[in-house]
C-alpha cells in the first residue's frame, strides 16, 4: 500500500517534471525563432524551426544542428570513397530518415546526374523540407515497409541515426526493404550506436547487450515524450559481431568504422550482393 502511494506520487513528479520540460521547450523556441528570422540571410539554404530542429538533433539551436548535418555529409562522403566511388558519381542516392534534411541539404551542390530522394516517417519534416529545400524529391513513408519505391531504384543509400532508434523486428523489415530498393551493387551507409556509446547503459542492460548483440532501451514515452516522434522510436545499440553476423544476411559488409559518423555513431558501409 504505501509502496504504491510512492509509486503514484513518483508517476506526478516526473509528469510535472515533463510538463515543465515541454513548456520551456516551447518558450526557448519562441526565442530562437526570432534569432534565426535574424539570421535568415547568413545561411545558402533555409533552416528548420527550433522544434522541428530539436526532433532530429535533440537540441533547438541552429548553428549545432547546422555544424553536425555538415560534418554527417561530409563523413559520408569519405565513407563512400573508400568503395572506390565519389558520392555524386551516383544517379540515385536516398537519405532514408532524412528528417529535415539535416544532412543532405549539404549536397545542394550536387551535379544534375545525381538525383536526391529523402523520405521519412515525419510529415511535418517532409512538408517543411518540400517547402524549402528544392535539391531533392520528398516522401512520406510508413513506419513500416514497403516504400513507394520500385524495385532496384537506387544505387546509393544512406541512413544517419534511424538503426539506431528501431526494435530488432522493424530493423530487419528495413534492412530487407532497403534490399529490395537497391540495385546489385549498391553502397549503403548505416550508423548505429556502438562500443563506444555503451556506456550510456547500466550494468543489467548492458549485459543484456553483449549476450543478445542487439539493445532496445526503452526510455520515455506517452506524456513523456517530447520529441513529437512515435513511442516506437527509443534508442538501439548493436555489438560489431551482431553486425557482421546478422546484417550480413542482407548485404555484403564492406568496412565497420568505428565512430565513423561525427566521431560518435559507428558507420557501417554495406554492398548489395
Ligand atoms: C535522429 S533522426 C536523424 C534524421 C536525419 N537522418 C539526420 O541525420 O538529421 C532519426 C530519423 O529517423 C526517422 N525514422 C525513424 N523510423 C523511421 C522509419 N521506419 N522510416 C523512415 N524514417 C524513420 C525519424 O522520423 C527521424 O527523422
Amino acid at each position: 500500500m504505501q509502496e504504491s502511494v510512492a509509486d503514484n506520487r513518483w508517476s506526478i513528479v516526473k509528469l510535472l517534471k515533463g510538463q515543465y520540460r515541454f513548456f520551456s521547450l516551447r518558450v526557448k523556441s519562441m526565442i530562437l525563432r526570432v534569432i534565426d528570422w535574424k539570421n535568415r540571410s547568413r545561411q545558402p539554404l533555409p533552416v528548420p524551426p527550433p522544434m522541428l530542429r530539436y526532433r532530429v538533433h535533440g537540441r533547438l539551436k541552429a548553428d549545432g544542428y547546422l555544424e553536425i548535418g555538415k560534418r554527417c555529409a561530409n563523413d559520408i562522403k569519405s565513407l563512400v570513397r573508400t568503395t572506390g566511388k565519389e558520392l555524386f558519381d551516383f544517379n540515385r542516392v536516398l537519405d532514408f530518415g532524412c528528417g529535415n534534411g539535416r544532412v543532405i541539404r549539404n549536397f545542394y551542390d550536387k551535379p544534375e546526374s545525381c538525383q536526391l530522394y529523402g523520405t521519412d516517417i515525419d510529415k511535418d519534416s517532409i512538408n517543411w523540407c518540400r517547402n524549402h529545400l528544392p535539391l531533392a524529391q520528398w516522401d512520406v513513408n510508413d513506419f513500416m515497409p514497403p516504400m513507394k519505391y520500385a524495385d532496384g531504384s537506387f544505387d546509393c543509400v544512406y541512413a544517419i541515426s534511424v538503426f539506431t532508434h528501431l526494435d530488432e523486428e522493424m530493423q530487419f523489415a528495413w534492412l530487407k526493404e532497403l534490399n529490395r530498393v537497391t540495385k546489385p551493387g549498391a553502397i549503403l551507409v548505416l550508423t548505429i550506436h556502438g562500443r563506444s556509446l555503451f556506456s550510456q547503459l547500466n550494468r543489467a542492460k548492458r549485459e543484456l547487450l553483449e549476450e543478445k548483440g542487439i539493445y532496445f532501451d526503452v526510455f520515455q514515452t506517452g506524456a513523456f515524450k517530447h520529441d513529437g516522434l512515435p513511442d516506437f522510436y527509443q534508442t538501439t545499440y548493436h555489438t560489431r559481431n551482431y553486425i557482421n553476423s546478422r546484417w550480413s544476411e542482407y548485404f555484403e559488409i564492406i568496412e565497420y568504422v568505428e565512430k565513423g559518423m561525427n566521431d560518435h555513431q559507428d558507420a557501417v558501409i554495406l554492398k548489395r550482393r
